[in-house]
């Protein structure tokens, strides 16, 4: 596997191998890989004859107050496991060669409203600060297929959004959610969890499981079940940002919707975990 941080030498591979018939696919990350991030290394695998991956701790999605700065970096591990992955190029660039531009400067990819909901209402300019470094990776590999995780359901939104409303000619693949054997959906993020916070984390997917399970039996007061399972998770010691239900494409729901997501963002301490449950009813 190529590793490199450098724009040319990314190009350089990339060419050489759309000039050979090859396929191109690519999975941005920021690192600090977990079976998550491999479960979309090999889907890309699936789709295309060659996989870059890029690692980039990007300080455009993180708040002032958020965790850039401590966010775990851990690149021999990151490529030992994208490489045994499949993947064939690695592309982790210094802030500097990202953003070329002091970043009050710079130009800046907005997808409005998706990008101000949920997620973005608690973290004003994350989605600004995603859509800007994916825009700038997808213009440097130019993939044919980008792969991305459901674990990150409004991301994978915005995402798709966003290629549809500049015309780029990637497909995007979502892949479902990798969790551990007791529910929890893997994040890079569980590894600020003490051994009690671990815990107690599974109560997370536990309380949109039976938030699905209300749905399936036919409840449809959809305020009456988010606050339910905000009272649940507070019980088990999590504070919710938000409980939401939702179409898929992130607009309310309506009484009739076949397919409904639940999605919820909740603090552990002084952790922040975000899960959503894709729901088809009858
Ligand atoms: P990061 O959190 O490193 O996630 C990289 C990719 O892995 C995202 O597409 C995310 O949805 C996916 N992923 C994370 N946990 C997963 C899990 N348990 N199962 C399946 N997929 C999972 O998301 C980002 O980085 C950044 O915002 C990025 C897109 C790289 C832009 O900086």
């Amino acid at each position: 596997m190529l590793q490199t941080d450098s724009i040319e030498s990314l190009r350089e591979h990339v060419a050489i191998w759309r000039a050979a018939g090859a396929r191109i696919g690519f999975v941005p990350t920021m690192g600090n890989l977990h079976a998550g991030h491999v479960q979309l290394i090999e889907v890309a695998r699936t789709h295309c004859e060659r996989v870059v991956a890029s690692i980039f701790v990007n300080p455009l999605q993180f708040g002032p107050n958020e965790d850039f700065t401590r966010y775990p970096r851990t690149p021999e591990a990151d490529c030992a496991a994208l490489e045994s992955a499949g993947a064939d190029l690695v592309f982790m660039p210094s802030v500097a060669t990202m953003y070329p531009q002091p970043l009050e400067q710079l130009t800046r990819v907005s997808v409005p409203q998706l990008g101000d909901i949920l997620e973005g209402a608690h973290r004003p300019g994350h989605f600004d600060g995603v859509t800007t470094v994916v825009a700038r990776l997808f213009n440097l590999v130019q993939p044919d297929v980008a792969v991305f995780g459901e674990k990150d359901w409004q991301q994978l939104a915005i995402i798709r959004r966003m290629v549809d409303d500049l015309g780029w000619p990637i497909d995007i693949v979502g892949v479902p959610t990798v969790r551990d054997a007791d529910g929890l959906a893997l994040s890079s993020r569980n590894a600020y969890l003490t051994a009690a916070q671990r815990a107690m984390a599974p109560s997370l997917a536990r309380t949109l499981n039976e938030v699905a399970g209300h749905l399936r039996v036919g409840e449809r007061d959809f305020a009456a079940l988010e606050r339910a399972a905000t009272l649940v998770l507070a019980e088990d010691g999590l504070r919710a940002d938000y409980v939401s239900i939702r179409r898929p494409d992130l607009r309310e729901p309506h009484l009739g919707d076949a397919q409904l997501i639940i999605l919820a963002a909740a603090w552990l301490g002084s952790t922040r975990l975000i899960d959503n449950l894709p729901v088809s009813l009858g």
